[in-house]
């Protein structure tokens, strides 16, 4: 099939690599001219795991190509999936003059029947804001899906590739027969490619999404329960998630969830309902609880060194909101960092993939280091804001030694607290006994 993907960003690109893998022709188009002349190269602009060796083979076999031209890419392709940027407006809102603005270049190239789907992330009702816009300049026939995406950066590949379920909304049966057989290559083992109407396709990935952010909002303040009571939240979690009711996926205590999706994704659903007069109270409080938590490491720091951090060293480990990715969109460390600096902290920080990225939005004056060990070499502490796996299973022998004094703040809880005892720190973790 010849399709059309607009937006070459963590969506976009992956939908595109894996829509060519399985034999499509796909043309990715995106405004920006620099990500386009990267990907010309076969060289993708973010990092995520198995993304540049599909690019590469789907490009070499001519499966796949890029270009600036987005109204070229509309008229050559029979499917086109809309996959730009939904980011929070300044009252939380999603901001769709990237989704509207996509809609208004389609309605001007629109040149036969077409199947146009929404993939990102929109509040209930866009679609049809997608259709008025294009029949603004189109009278031609097209079909208008709301199909969401569910991928996870970091395993985006997988997830693409063996989807727990496709959802897809639709407004006519008459594209049924072509979006299975584009979808069949992805649902061969069973799982659940689920049609329903177009509304509740917008609905259901904002509820997916304010569903995992309760979870973990929830876990945290059962944390904070723990550490109150000296109970430990990694024993309540192994308790409750293997209840087969409630399963054991996102009920890790942690230093508060970031990322381009969830806190964006919560907001919007909040704002949504306060417009239809429904009030969102509980991924409200979710937002609320996880704005409280991401301050939650600086708080512990200070009880252990004083209010007035200045001059002293502070080593963080993980700059990204998660590890596998160089995204750091609404990351602990851009909450965590600049409330050093203001403290008079100096920052030294690494994180495997996401310098560069951190580079562009944190304050100039933060230290970046391209090893783990030297961002500790005579701090005062070192703080872990992501659990990328080089970080699970340190030296900590390297790391004492390294450190001015034995303080290690752990947002992510990756170490047991009576080893880390035993060794002499003074480790503390989220919703367990500080050891010391
Ligand atoms: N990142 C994720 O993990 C994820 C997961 C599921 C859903 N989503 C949703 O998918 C959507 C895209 O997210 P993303 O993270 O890929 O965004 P992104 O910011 O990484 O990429 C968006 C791309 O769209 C391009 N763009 C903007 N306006 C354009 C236009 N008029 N024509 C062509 N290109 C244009 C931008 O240049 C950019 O490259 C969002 O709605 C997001 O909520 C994201």
């Amino acid at each position: 099939m010849r399709i059309g993907v607009i937006g070459t960003g963590y969506v976009g690109l992956v939908v595109g690599a894996c829509l060519a893998e399985t034999g499509n022709h796909v043309v990715c188009a995106d405004i920006d001219k620099s990500k386009i002349k990267l990907l010309e190269r076969g060289q993708s602009p973010i990092y995520e795991p198995g993304l540049e060796p599909l690019l590469k083979r789907n490009l070499s076999e001519k499966r796949l190509s890029f270009t600036t031209n987005v109204g070229k890419c509309i008229e050559n392709a029979k499917i086109i999936f809309i996959a730009v940027g939904t980011p929070p407006d300044e009252n939380g809102s999603a901001d769709l003059k990237h989704v509207l603005s996509v809609a208004d270049t389609i309605g001007e190239h629109l040149n036969g029947e077409k199947i146009i789907i929404t993939k990102s992330t929109v509040p209930v009702g866009t679609a049809l804001k997608v259709r008025e816009e294009i029949e603004r300049h189109s009278s031609q026939t097209f079909h208008i899906c709301s199909n969401p995406e569910f991928l996870k950066e970091g395993d985006a590949i997988d997830d693409f590739m063996k989807p727990d379920r496709i959802v897809i909304g639709i407004e006519s049966e008459k594209v049924k027969p072509t979006l299975e057989e584009l979808f069949h290559p992805f649902v061969r083992s069973g799982n659940p490619l689920i049609f329903m109407d177009i509304a509740s396709a917008e609905i259901t990935k904002y509820a997916a999404n304010a569903m995992l952010a309760v979870r973990i909002s929830f876990m945290n303040q059962v944390a904070a329960l723990c550490e109150a009571t000296g109970a430990n939240v990694d024993l309540v979690r192994s308790g409750i998630g293997s209840d087969s009711r409630i399963g054991p996926a996102f009920l890790h205590a942690g230093s508060g969830y970031g990322g381009s999706c969830f806190p964006k994704d919560v907001r919007a659903l909040i704002k949504t309902g306060n417009e239809l007069g429904i009030d969102m109270s509980i991924p409200r409080s979710a937002q609320e609880w996880n704005d409280i938590q991401k301050e939650i490491l600086v708080e512990k720091l200070k009880k252990e060194l004083g209010e007035n951090l200045s001059g002293l060293r502070i080593a963080i480990w993980g700059l990204s909101f998660k590890p596998g990715t160089d995204d750091i969109r609404e990351a602990s460390s851009l909450a965590v960092i600049p409330r050093l600096l203001e403290c008079g902290a100096k920052v030294f920080a690494h994180d495997p993939k996401a310098i560069d990225a951190a580079r562009q939005v944190l304050p100039s004056d933060v230290h970046y280091v391209t090893d783990e060990y030297s961002a500790c070499d005579k701090a005062d502490a070192l703080l872990i804001l992501t659990e990328w796996q080089q970080y699970r299973r340190p030296d900590l022998d390297r790391i004492k030694q390294l450190l001015k004094q034995p303080l290690i703040i752990d947002g992510r809880n990756l170490f047991n607290t009576d080893k880390m005892k035993k060794r002499g720190f003074i480790y503390i973790s989220i919703g367990r006994k500080d050891t010391r």
